[in-house]
């Protein structure tokens, strides 16, 4: 058994989403999300629901939050519903828009939490769609008076800005087609990246320029590793690495180095889904940011015989062990991932890392009332025990935030998969803590992790 103390400085918190949690989606004036009409479309959500209610945040947002500071919360990680503020996606405000976010915003601080708002977390107002969505060049303004409307209302009330969380999703919406818009192109999804990460730089300019006392700005990057199966094939190792490139890597290079890599550029002219990139967009996106935000949930493993693979998966056993929900436990992913940021990227600004979490699929109150996500505990233990490694080894990550603080709308698979450390009742809207919330409110208190350590882990 190893004992792993984490600093009483290190910040502990939870993430949501607008999309996800707050409902109320036609309220007071807000527009559609394309996540609301992409919901409304036969067979694009595993169970057929849409994010209309949800945990109905909109209105319960108080209970939440004193749910939060029940669990010890320090940190409250949110985002805007642009098409609450601008039903229009651009041009005039709504005032209840705002004026929720502020009543929001103050509860958070009333709590004693610390707010950390993300400016977009892939729900795009149904007018910009229209008007081409991601792949109209045109969006980077649009976004960018979205973002100066938000530092001017709340630049000094909350200090963690994220200017996009998880740009990937942009290319699953409109070149896998599983996530809203629901596009099927690959042209269309990298030039949609491209645009996604020019508007980060934007939102990045425009917050130099407000002046925001305290605030740091910085972006959300999910980094899930591909790894050969077998490492010695160089067939698997090949389409790992084409993975890497064409996931994080896509994202990471032009952020810290200011282009996109030979491979990737290859990639695209031999697939002929060359973006358009005009001069200076890459130094746009390469603005100097504050600090990085990691979004680590596991690792993929690639083989190019797919019977193999497929094999043993039935076994389970590619590589690591699984876990009841049938996804591999792999904790260390956050530790590679941290240590390959450094390594490739040189990265000297902070890591917080902003969503880290596993779902259930059959979560339900026991004839006691509980919830015994014993699994859920395990997961999150084993990241924490590896970022406790990582701070050990002097890699400067400054907090953790679980995904999430209630079971929710989980976009394409609906509520069939529940992330919460409380669980929700989507019937009655009540909650109740979860097991897992239970003892996490007990490590932000001790913090102090045991954790027995796998071969495989
Ligand atoms: C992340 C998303 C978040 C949620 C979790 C489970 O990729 O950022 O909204 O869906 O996965």
């Amino acid at each position: 058994m190893t004992q792993i103390q984490l600093p009483k400085n290190f910040l502990f918190g939870a993430a949501t989403s607008a999309a996800q949690i707050e409902g109320g989606a036609f309220l007071d004036g807000r527009g559609a999300s394309v996540w609301d009409t992409f919901a409304g479309q036969v067979g694009t959500i595993a169970d057929g629901t849409t994010p209309s209610v949800s945990c109905d945040f909109y209105h319960n947002y108080k209970e939440d939050l004193a749910l939060a500071k029940n669990l010890g919360l320090q940190s409250f990680r949110f985002s805007f519903s642009w098409s609450r503020i601008f039903p229009e996606g651009t041009g005039k405000a709504n005032e209840k828009g705002l004026d929720f976010y502020k009543r929001v915003i103050d509860e958070i601080h009333k709590n004693n939490i610390i707010p950390n708002a993300t400016i977009y977390h892939w729900d795009l107002p149904q007018a910009l769609e229209e008007k081409g969505g991601w792949i109209n060049r045109d969006i980077v303004q649009w976004y960018g008076e979205y973002a100066s409307l938000l530092f001017r209302e709340f630049g000094n009330s909350v200090p963690f800005w994220a200017t996009v969380n998880e740009p990937i999703a942009t290319y699953v919406g409109y070149a896998q087609g599983i996530f809203a818009p629901g596009h099927v192109s690959e042209r269309m999804g990298r030039q949609a990246n491209h645009h996604v990460l020019l508007s980060h730089g934007e939102g990045v300019q425009r917050f130099r320029q407000e002046n925001i006392k305290d605030g740091k700005i910085g972006i959300v990057v999910d980094i899930w590793k591909h790894h050969p199966y077998r490492p010695d094939n160089p067939a698997d190792c090949a389409m790992a690495e084409l993975e890497n490139e064409k996931t994080y890597r896509s994202y990471l290079n032009p952020l810290f180095h200011g282009r996109y890599t030979d491979a990737l550029l290859r990639y695209m002219e031999k697939n002929e889904c060359m973006p358009e990139i005009q001069d200076g967009d890459l130094e746009k996106i390469a603005r100097p940011m504050d600090f990085f935000g990691l979004n680590c949930y596991n690792r993929v493993v690639d083989c190019a015989d797919e019977n193999l693979l497929e094999e043993e998966r039935k076994k389970k056993h590619t590589g690591g062990n699984f876990q009841d929900n049938g996804f591999e436990f792999y904790p260390k992913a956050v530790y590679d991932a941290v240590k390959m940021l450094k390594k490739n990227y040189d990265l000297s600004i902070p890591i917080y890392v902003t969503e880290n979490g596993t779902p259930g699929f059959h979560e339900k109150p026991d004839e006691k009332g509980c919830i015994c996500d014993q699994n859920r505990i395990h997961y999150i233990k084993g990241f924490l025990y590896w970022i406790g490694k990582a701070l050990e080894e002097r890699y400067d990550i400054r907090g953790y935030y679980v995904w999430s603080l209630l079971d929710n709308w989980e976009w394409n698979s609906g509520f069939s998969s529940r992330y919460g450390l409380t669980y929700v009742d989507f019937d009655t809207q009540k909650r109740i803590i979860k097991e897992s919330g239970k003892w996490y409110a007990k490590v932000i208190e001790e913090r102090v992790i045991d954790w027995e350590i796998n071969v495989h882990e």
